[in-house]
């Protein structure tokens, strides 16, 4: 089996790993990548990377960077974002998933469907991590309004 260093990554995921190497991440010594595509946009597609602060709790992960990129130039509708990190030794942490917080930034602007591409980890639907979304139309199973 090739190692996923020779075999050539999905664009989205190359764009993702691209967008890593700028990462500021001196305290945990993660570089976390991005890149978003949304519907309507043409070019590129919009990539992020985690934004570390010395006031721990201020961090910002690389899907919201990228994703908060897209809206911010005019665009509502996420079709798929891929995601990429490595630690501190340089080594790809193939199991990542994005955190709560991003997975519910990603519900505010994707649907159930929206794809999550996690390098070397495979491609899920938003619905595979956070099925119930909080929102005014979401309720507890079974419990109506
Ligand atoms: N991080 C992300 O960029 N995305 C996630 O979904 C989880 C965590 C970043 C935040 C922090 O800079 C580093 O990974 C370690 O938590």
């Amino acid at each position: 089996m090739p190692s996923d260093h020779e075999t050539a990554p999905d664009p989205l995921v190359a764009a993702a790993r691209k967008a890593a190497d700028n990462a500021h991440s001196p305290y945990s010594g993660w570089r976390v990548g991005a890149a978003a595509v949304f519907a309507g946009a043409e070019g590129p597609p919009f990539v992020g990377a985690n934004v570390e602060n010395g006031s721990y709790g201020l961090t910002i992960c690389a899907e919201r960077t990228a994703i908060f990129a897209g809206v911010v130039a005019g665009y509502r509708r996420l079709l798929r974002i891929a995601l990429t990190c490595t630690d501190a030794a340089g080594d790809r942490v193939r199991g990542i998933v994005p955190c709560g917080a991003c997975l519910q930034v990603i519900a505010e602007f994707g649907t159930r469907d929206t794809e999550i591409v996690i390098d070397g980890g495979g491609t899920f639907r938003l619905a595979d991590f956070l099925p119930r979304p909080f929102g005014s139309d979401v309720t507890v199973p079974g419990r109506g309004t």
